[in-house]
């Protein structure tokens, strides 16, 4: 289908984070060794990702894999099990594995006591030798559950970027959102990661919630920036609010574009350069610390329940069925799992699909799709393996470039088109069956 046909009058269609989406993963039989998996892959800068599936609440928008207030998170087997996780991993990409990231997210892991903390990043370090005080390191946080201590133990173990989701600084907006949450506690909590000592602090804010204007829009805005952080995300919301706003479908949907425009403007008018739909970068900030991995290209280790894994070919994490088991019967069930050396959920990606997720990849994360560096990892032109990426040529969605395609600003704004309308026809159908089960 044609984008043009495709945008209508809906720049909000999905956020393409991942390609293929979770919900193209399917059982395996029969599974597959860790072993096997590994084997023949580059991993001398491979990225790290821990999922600590644990929050302080259960926000009304969320649908991330994760579960609120879990009675005893200290000392849980959730660390244990992510342990023994951990050893069999290590045990397949071998000594010589390198980690060029690492990403602990969430759910919230800042949820975490200090000394599971401590347990955490002696995992990451210890058990799978990635140098956290040596590789740019990121970990998520909500504002309730920060403290002096666990950040001052975060920067000691070498912690870069601290992210913190805020959403709102306004009470009615967070409850709006099922999330409520008062000011001072946000401004504490952004004021203690300015203090750690932390270089990198990013917050994130969602637009398109009941009640939202232009003016609590900005006030939000305004008061990020007051803080000085070196990224601010813009995440269009994409639950539908059940109260207050009463809108058509269309309506919602102008109504977040009308405050995604305003928030770019905003950001850009205010000392921010805008890197892709939702990242904002301080320009004043120093450059981010330069990491030879490459997202299109480099492998990801997934560690945890919910953590996806990458290798050039096969994308597997533990089984995804939120809806229709429940995540906290998941997390049991990874709890309780005793062998971590076979995998039986995933997808294998033909080279058709491994070219549509370097393209998404290099196109919607900031960077551009380099003709020359895709022809290095295919050995093809991308414009013959994808001659629909020419239509972003006729719609202006591109800048001027006969080396790369770079989403220009009215490209970036359509991001949330774009993505989807780029997975294969495979790709949806798995979707579309997965969601129908
Ligand atoms: C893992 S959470 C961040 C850390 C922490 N758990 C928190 O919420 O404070 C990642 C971010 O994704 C965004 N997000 C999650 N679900 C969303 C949704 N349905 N629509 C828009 N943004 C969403 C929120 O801005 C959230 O801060
Ligand atoms: S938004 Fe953050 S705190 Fe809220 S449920 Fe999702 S992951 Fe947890």
């Amino acid at each position: 289908m044609l984008l043009k046909e495709t945008i209508q009058d809906n720049y909000f269609q999905g956020y393409a984070y991942s390609y293929p989406h979770k919900s193209a993963y399917r059982q395996l039989s029969p599974a597959r060794s860790l072993d096997d998996i590994w084997a023949a892959e580059k991993k001398d800068s491979l990225f790290l990702y821990v999922h600590i599936p644990f929050c302080e609440m259960r926000c009304g928008f969320c649908n991330l894999f994760t579960i609120a207030n879990p009675k005893s998170p200290t000392q849980s087997p959730y660390l244990d099990k992510l342990q023994q996780q951990a050893t069999a991993v290590k045990s397949a990409i071998g000594e010589q594995a390198k980690f060029a990231r690492v990403a602990i997210g969430g759910g919230t892991p800042s949820y975490l006591s200090v000394p599971d903390l401590e347990q955490l990043f002696t995992i990451v370090n210890s058990t799978m030798g990635a140098v956290t005080q040596a590789v740019p390191t990121s970990v998520e946080s909500s504002p309730k559950t920060l403290t002096t201590e666990k950040l001052a133990l975060l920067k000691q173990y070498g912690t870069t970027r601290m992210s913190i989701g805020v959403q709102s600084f306004l009470l009615e907006e967070t409850k709006a959102l099922g999330r409520p949450q008062k000011t001072v506690e946000v401004q504490h909590a952004l004021q203690l990661i300015k203090d750690s000592g932390i270089p990198e602090m990013n917050i994130d804010l969602i637009y398109g919630m009941a009640g939202q204007t232009t003016q609590t829009w900005q006030y939000s805005l305004d008061q990020s920036i007051a803080f000085e952080p070196e990224e601010i995300f813009l995440y269009p919301l994409y639950v539908r609010p059940l109260t207050g706003l009463g809108l058509q479908e269309r309506a919602w949907n102008d109504h977040r574009l009308q405050l995604y425009r305003f928030g770019r403007d905003y950001l850009c008018a205010n000392g921010y350069e805008q890197i892709t739909m939702r990242i904002f970068r301080r320009k004043s900030a120093p450059q981010m610390p330069a990491t030879p991995y490459d997202g299109p290209t480099d492998g990801m280790v997934g560690l945890g329940v919910g953590a996806r894994s990458y290798t050039s070919g096969f994308h597997y994490s533990s089984e995804y069925a939120v809806g229709k088991k429940g995540v906290k019967e998941i997390i049991h069930s990874y709890n309780e799992q005793q062998n971590f050396s076979q995998i039986d959920y995933g997808v294998t990606l033909p080279v058709i699909e491994q070219q549509r997720r370097f393209v998404i990849k290099s196109l919607l994360e900031g960077g551009a799709l380099d003709f020359a560096a895709y022809g290095n990892t295919f050995g093809s032109h991308v414009l013959q393996d994808l001659p629909e990426l020419r239509e972003l040529y006729s719609l202006g969605l591109v800048a001027d470039n006969t080396a790369k395609i770079q989403l220009n600003k009215q490209g970036l704004e359509l991001s949330d088109v774009i993505g989807p309308w780029l997975y294969s026809s495979n790709v949806q159908e798995m979707m579309k069956k997965y969601d129908l089960a």
